[in-house]
């Protein structure tokens, strides 16, 4: 599918996107755990989901759709999942297939998984090796990429790891590993991740301690073989989806963009501090607790924007969001700088990569340095566009082109964007609604 994306007016008016989507694979997976029915309300209803609730039925777990967004899951218990008879289709997920290698590990049968051709180019080595540690064994295609044979056993060890990167998927994996295994299993991350594991593994009855590390790092412990109860979960708003909307109505002037029951949760606004230090108005209105998350109501004002320096201990909180970013980053006044993005280099593409070349296109002053990406902004001046850019399997740099192109004087084409379903089925028509001008290319 291509799309095109024409320059635009002020963006206008309220919306919710949808679910967000680490909670949304941590509730089905989660409630796979429990013992008997949990329900989920808000589900996000993406190809990405899609797959990790697939895969879990060939695992042998009941699950059903109730309504929009409903959903029951029947839990069998840790431990309780059964051979599957065919191959774990991922997708495009690298937190559906890395967390489900975490799950697997614990069960004495082979799995073989697969995705997309960009998960299949994705490293599962940050996994595998820990979880091979525990005691679970991997046969994965040269540089232990996908596909790969897992073979879990019931008598995993817990494992004390210091991992070498700040990543939610790595830690995930590695405590779900640990509740199949007897005693405590720890997972020490240099800078802190986004903790909605922790958070909902522990309102579900687990034991789960988190004590900080060194300056910024952080050790989580998990107790293993609990007794999981079901739960009601309530999937909050998506703020890597929110991001979008938000970041198009900070960097267009005159636009009010209200995005409502955001997950306002720490350690995922990363953007949303970095686009208020560049000048922009967000305000957060109506904050409450939903599902055990803070969420809010954001309220965006648009107005020329600052070039910032964006320190590398933000990176975590941000993680998905540098795309977009770098796209405002580009309309600012001076130089943006977002230093330590080396983990962008294995997105769902290379992002860093992919932006810089994208953004050069339409026109943008980018260069990368060691691991910083440096964008020096036009200072309000709408960049040149007018190309057609292949999103490379990617929702987010389709999106974030797509928000280019509403800032560009000539259209910006979107080869490829069906990759958006995987996050944020819905996007065009919400976009669409705000003021945006996005419209279908037949090829
Ligand atoms: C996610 C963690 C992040 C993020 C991904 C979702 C999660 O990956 O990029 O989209 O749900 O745990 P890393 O933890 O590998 O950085």
């Amino acid at each position: 599918m291509q799309l095109q994306a024409a320059r635009s007016d002020a963006l206008t008016g309220t919306v919710r996107v949808p679910g967000d989507k680490s909670i949304s694979h941590r509730s089905l997976m989660f409630a796979a755990l429990a013992v008997g029915q949990s329900r989920i309300e808000g589900l996000l209803e993406g190809e990405d989901v899609l797959a990790t609730a697939h895969a879990l039925q060939r695992l042998g777990v009941e699950i059903a759709r109730t309504g929009a967004g409903a959903w029951t899951v029947h839990g069998v218990g840790v431990g309780g999942l059964a051979e599957p008879a065919c191959v774990l289709d991922m997708g495009n997920a690298g937190t559906g297939a890395r967390l489900m290698m975490g799950l697997l590990a614990g069960h004495p049968f082979t799995s073989i998984m697969t995705g997309d051709g960009s998960l299949r180019s994705r490293p599962m080595a940050r996994v595998m090796n820990p979880l091979t540690q525990m005691g679970a064994s991997f046969v994965g295609r040269s540089g232990n990429r996908l596909p790969a044979a897992i073979t879990g056993r019931r008598d995993l060890l817990p494992l004390s790891y210091v991992s070498p990167v700040a990543s939610a998927q790595v830690k995930s994996a590695i405590l779900l590993a640990g509740l199949h295994a007897p005693g405590i299993t720890s997972v020490t991350e240099p800078l802190a991740s986004r903790d909605h594991t922790e958070r909902m593994l522990a309102h579900m009855g687990a034991t789960v301690e988190t004590e900080p590390h060194g300056e910024d790092g952080l050790v989580v412990r998990i107790t293993g073989r609990p007794e999981l109860r079901p739960a009601s979960f309530q999937v909050p708003a998506d703020p890597s989806s929110a991001a979008f909307p938000v970041a198009a109505a900070a960097a267009t002037p005159g636009s009010r963009v209200l995005v409502e029951a955001v997950c306002v949760n720490p350690l995922r606004i990363g953007l949303f501090t970095t686009l208020e230090e560049m000048g922009a108005k967000i305000t957060r209105q109506n904050q409450r607790d939903v599902g055990g998350e803070t969420v809010a109501d954001l309220l965006v004002e648009g107005g020329p924007l600052q070039g910032v320096d964006v320190p590398a201990g933000r990176a975590p909180s941000m993680i998905d969001e540098y795309p977009v970013l770098s796209v405002v980053a580009a309309l600012a006044c001076g130089t943006t700088r977002m230093r330590g993005l080396a983990e962008l280099r294995v997105k769902e593409s290379d992002r860093l990569a992919t932006m810089a070349e994208g953004l050069a296109a339409c026109g943008a002053k980018v260069e990368i340095e060691g691991d910083d990406l440096i964008v020096h902004g036009t200072g309000g001046t709408a960049l040149a566009g007018g190309v057609t850019i292949n999103a490379r399997l990617d929702h987010r740099i389709a999106m974030s082109f797509l928000v280019l192109g509403g800032l560009a004087q000539e259209p910006v084409g979107v080869e490829g964007a069906e990759a958006i379903f995987t996050s944020f089925p819905g996007f065009v028509q919400l976009m669409n609604g705000l003021g945006a001008k996005i419209t279908e290319e037949l090829a």
